[in-house]
């Protein structure tokens, strides 16, 4: 992967939201700079206070394993402290 920043969006759900979304930061920093109301704790990835779900999208994650089960890996469960955006995604907040 290219250390190259690349400049994505990111929508929310259910508040109607469009932020710029930089591939070098976490997603919930983003959701914040553009002014979502996100709730979040432990922004390490372990609290899962900022989990959604992804609509569309990918993300990837800087640490070994965040705080899912690989079931909830697997259904497009994310936690938006610790994952990068590699798309445009679509996140819908909570579980
Ligand atoms: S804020 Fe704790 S897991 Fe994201």
């Amino acid at each position: 992967m290219s250390d190259t920043p690349t400049l994505f969006t990111a929508r929310t759900e259910p508040e109607p939201l469009q932020v710029d979304a930089w591939s070098h930061e976490p997603l919930l920093l983003s959701l914040e700079m553009g002014g979502a109301n996100w709730p979040s704790s432990c922004r390490s990835g372990s609290c899962r206070t900022c989990i959604g779900q992804l609509q569309s999208g990918r993300v990837r994650y800087t640490m070994e394993w965040p705080g899912l089960t690989p079931e909830e890996h697997a259904q497009g469960y994310v936690l938006p402290c610790v994952a990068h955006p590699c798309t445009d995604v679509v996140l819908r907040q909570g579980y």
